[in-house]
């Protein structure tokens, strides 16, 4: 625990280092807007070192550093983030999509303060945890936001094979704990490490309504610039059913019921039905034991409350509207043709077709995405993390709708503006950007004003 922190500490001072090194942001930050409910937690984006084989060796852990201060009841005390980039007028962008029923509204506002409610251990939080809310990571621009709040995922490498490290706690650290004798810290075994930057919910119930063959059908399509992609097939964690997932930076989930399920219990240690045992700490089931007072699963309905929570943050989510755009101008659509001439429409592909959902609001839609939902083969950008039907080189192109009201971009938060983040693409997406840094400064101002004003 103590080496956890000599860790996050140094994070901190190399991310500060990157961001010294990046460009200033074209304008003065404005006063972040504060989350409907304070995020307790924001850890910072991780250390930068690309390699050509994307797995991030850490070797043997340094030596302790001084104890931190205790903070009772919920440890170790939050890092402080490094200041993000401006982001212009953040509003709040929490709202129903459009077209429900009165009914669904109220539904919709019922399962929003489930989202935003804070786990206690008398819930069942922990004895392991990350935060203690969804809304602690999922704010900017509103109660289900993105943000530059990251978690970390570990594992090893041997000959090319991926171990997930289960037995000592892997694939996911828990950050914090119940108590400091239950936190967990990556392992000296670990000889790969690799952070994930939280992704946005707006519109994501019209990304749920997106049909399998949807999806499927941009994996066969032929493709310019070498660009190939592939559909992530998982089985569902609630239904068992094959499906095409979409869901995080691997499309690693098809369904937000699943993602639900799964979040709460390695998020925040609260099991339920189909995520039914605790995470022990750092694998050692003696300590699990002594630290977990609560029969599983601890999200579970009842007659007061028919529907578990894990379903209802779900709904929220389902319901949860995608972030309008800006108004338009010359200089946007302009930049618009530039996207798609330089080849990023090829995998940011401009809209999908929702199919037919129960929830008319969602039906027959079209959503303004910006993404394939493929796993694509990033190179050095890839994390070389094997997770669900990714490998460790395959990550989902990005959705880049609501961009604009992020302040970290690229799975790892390495990129403090958009035009970084392009730099950076490698892999299948070399063609289109070496296109971009050939773009004249004109062209390229087009461009860039078009993503901010998704
Ligand atoms: C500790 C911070 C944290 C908490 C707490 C948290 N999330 Fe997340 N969330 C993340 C991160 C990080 C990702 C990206 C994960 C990845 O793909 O590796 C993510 C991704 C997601 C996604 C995928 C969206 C997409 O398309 O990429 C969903 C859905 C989601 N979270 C739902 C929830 C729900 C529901 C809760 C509460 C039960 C929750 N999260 C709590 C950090 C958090
Ligand atoms: C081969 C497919 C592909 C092409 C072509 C491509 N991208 Fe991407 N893009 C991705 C993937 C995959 C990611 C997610 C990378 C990661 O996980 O870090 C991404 C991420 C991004 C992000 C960061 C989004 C975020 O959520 O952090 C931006 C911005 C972006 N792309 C813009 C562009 C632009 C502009 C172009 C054209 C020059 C382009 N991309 C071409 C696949 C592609």
């Amino acid at each position: 625990m103590k080496t956890s922190l000599f860790l996050l500490t140094a994070v901190i001072s190399m991310s500060t280092a990157l961001e010294a090194a990046m460009p200033p942001a074209a304008s003065p930050p404005p006063a972040p807007q504060k989350p409907a409910s304070p995020p307790p937690s924001k850890t910072p984006p991780p250390p930068i070192t690309p390699t050509a084989g994307a797995s991030k060796p850490v070797g043997t852990p340094p030596p302790a550093a001084p104890a931190p201060a205790v903070q009772k009841p919920l440890l170790p005390p939050p890092p402080q983030p490094p200041p993000g980039r401006a982001i212009a007028n953040e509003g709040n962008f929490a709202n129903p999509i459009a077209g429900l029923s009165a009914s669904q509204i109220t539904e919709f506002n019922a399962a929003k303060t489930v989202f935003l409610e804070v786990e206690t251990e008398d819930a069942g939080l922990g004895p392991i945890f990350n935060d203690v809310s969804c809304v602690a990571c999922h704010f900017r621009g509103g109660a289900g936001g993105a943000s530059r709040t990251a978690v970390t995922r570990f594992g090893k490498i041997t000959n090319g094979i991926y171990d997930p490290l289960e037995a000592l706690g892997g694939p996911l650290l828990q950050r914090r704990a119940i108590a400091p004798k239950y936190l967990e810290r990556v392992p000296p075994e670990a000889n790969i490490v690799a952070n994930r930057i939280t992704t946005p919910l707006f519109g994501a119930g019209l990304i749920e309504a997106i049909s399998d063959s949807t999806i499927l059908a941009n994996a066969t399509a032929s493709k310019p610039d070498g660009v190939k992609g592939r559909a992530a097939v998982v089985s569902d964690a609630i239904t068992g059913e094959s499906r095409v997932g979409r869901f995080g930076w691997k499309s690693q989930h098809a369904t937000l019921n699943a993602f639900s399920a799964d979040a709460y219990l390695n998020e925040m240690g609260v099991t339920n039905a189909f995520f039914p045992h605790e995470n022990a700490p750092n694998g050692n089931l003696a300590l699990l034991t002594e630290a977990d007072k609560f029969s599983d699963p601890e999200d579970k309905p009842s007659v007061a409350d028919p529907k578990a929570d894990f379903i209802l943050t779900a709904d929220y989510m389902r319901l949860l509207a995608p972030v309008p755009r800006t108004p338009t101008n010359s200089s946007i659509i302009k930049g618009e043709t530039v996207f798609k001439e330089i080849g990023c429409a090829v995998c940011h592909v401009p809209s999908m077709k929702t199919g037919i959902s129960s929830i008319t609001a969602l039906s027959n839609r079209t959503v303004d995405l910006y993404s394939d939902l493929l796993l694509h083969n990033m190179g050095s950008l890839g994390d070389g993390m094997t997770q669900s039907a990714a490998n460790g080189m395959e990550m989902r192109t990005a959705p880049l709708w609501g961009l604009r009201l992020r302040d970290a971009f690229l799975h790892d938060g390495r990129a403090s503006t958009v035009e970084l983040a392009v730099i950076a693409h490698a892999g299948e997406a070399q063609v289109a950007r070496d296109r971009f840094k050939k773009l004249t400064a004109d062209r390229k101002k087009s461009l860039l004003d078009f993503l901010h004003s998704l």
